[in-house]
């Protein structure tokens, strides 16, 4: 009965964990949950915090962003979609992907480099997490949630993440703080499969820009650790020479492993040293394997990609056109592409 009433006023009839609801052409699923009273979790709306996360278990929808570089390959596979950036194709049954929150301060915030800030937080419960793998964090347990990719493995209940500071945000002024010790936030449990792909076999080209370099060697720290002698190029993408960080622990990487190697791409410099190149990272794309030693087949390569999702997506197309499959290469984003449509543009994302 309800169904026929929706279809009348040109609705999708939508339910929600048994919830029904209208779902209205042109409006995303959170929009129409939100109007109907139902409620949904969620926080940034423009695609950067999933907090909006759900699972459509029957019926069809169409995202407003690649979902690619959003969601892992399982988490698409499984249906899962972010509320805020989908429009109803048909008649909907949701499921909500339930967060349980934990409790934490903060112990330590390290700058890192001018704009990246190390941030120790000590949970008051057990985190396990794989590399790759992302955590939500907020003052409150669903208010200005933000997702962060871990940096550093847990020591039990230690979470450490790599966060960009931006003066506009709400949140990271107050996690990249020094004086925030103490401070206390809400943690979700670890989501996320970036980088799960890899199964250890052909070498690596991993690429991060900005923070994205913690998360990055997380994956590339795994994957040596398993296969010493693998042979592993990382390169790091940052403006200028000042935003490198983490130098020794690349320098011990590589004296540790012989087949490690590691660059930085450097937009803004144009007299380069020793492992740099100047220009942005995509410059260099085209003829990649050049920059690592030893010569391996380019459909051989495994990639991942993680950062700046402009840069990432860039960075993936001349890649794919280069010749490598696109079934090894995983990328974890930090926001939506760019330029991708939203009916929320007006929003800052809540980082
Ligand atoms: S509310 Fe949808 S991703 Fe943040």
């Amino acid at each position: 009965m309800l169904k026929r009433w929706f279809s009348r006023r040109g609705h999708f009839h939508g339910t929600l964990e048994g919830r029904e609801f209208p779902l209205t052409s042109g409006h995303t699923l959170l929009e129409s949950a939100l109007n109907a009273g139902v409620s949904l979790p969620y926080n940034c709306q423009v695609g950067s915090c999933k907090s909006c996360l759900c699972r459509v278990t029957n019926g069809k929808v169409r995202s407003l962003v690649d979902l690619s570089y959003l969601l892992s390959q399982e988490e698409i596979a499984a249906g899962h979609v972010l509320a805020c950036q989908c429009l109803p194709e048909s008649d909907l049954t949701l499921a909500a992907v339930s967060t349980s929150w934990t409790p934490a301060r903060i112990t330590q915030a390290v700058a890192l480099s001018s704009t990246v800030w190390r941030v120790t937080l000590l949970a008051e419960q057990a985190l396990p997490f794989q590399p790759g793998q992302y955590v939500q964090v907020g003052l409150e347990k669903d208010k200005d949630i933000r997702s962060f990719s871990v940096s550093w493995p847990s020591r039990g209940r230690e979470i450490v993440l790599d966060i960009t500071r931006r003066e506009e945000g709400r949140l990271s002024p107050l996690l990249c703080d020094e004086q925030g010790a103490g401070r206390k936030v809400w943690l979700s449990d670890c989501r996320g499969q970036f980088g799960q792909k890899d199964d250890g076999n052909g070498p690596l080209l991993a690429i991060a820009s900005g923070s994205g370099l913690g998360a990055t060697l997380g994956l590339v720290r795994a994957a040596l650790a398993r296969h010493p002698h693998r042979e592993v190029m990382l390169i790091h993408a940052v403006r200028r020479r000042q935003d490198k960080f983490d130098l020794q622990e690349l320098q011990r990487l590589r004296q540790h492993y012989p087949g490690f190697h590691f660059l930085h791409a450097l937009s803004r410099e144009r007299e380069v040293q020793e492992r740099e190149l100047a220009g942005r990272v995509t410059c260099w794309l085209d003829d990649w394997r050049a920059l690592y030693p030893r010569r391996t087949a380019v459909a051989e390569w495994r990639v991942v990609i993680c950062g700046n999702p402009a840069l990432a997506q860039a960075c993936r197309q001349r890649l794919l056109a280069g010749g490598v499959m696109s079934h090894l290469l995983e990328m974890d984003c930090f926001s939506p592409p760019v330029g991708a449509q939203n009916s929320h543009n007006n929003k800052e994302p809540v980082c």
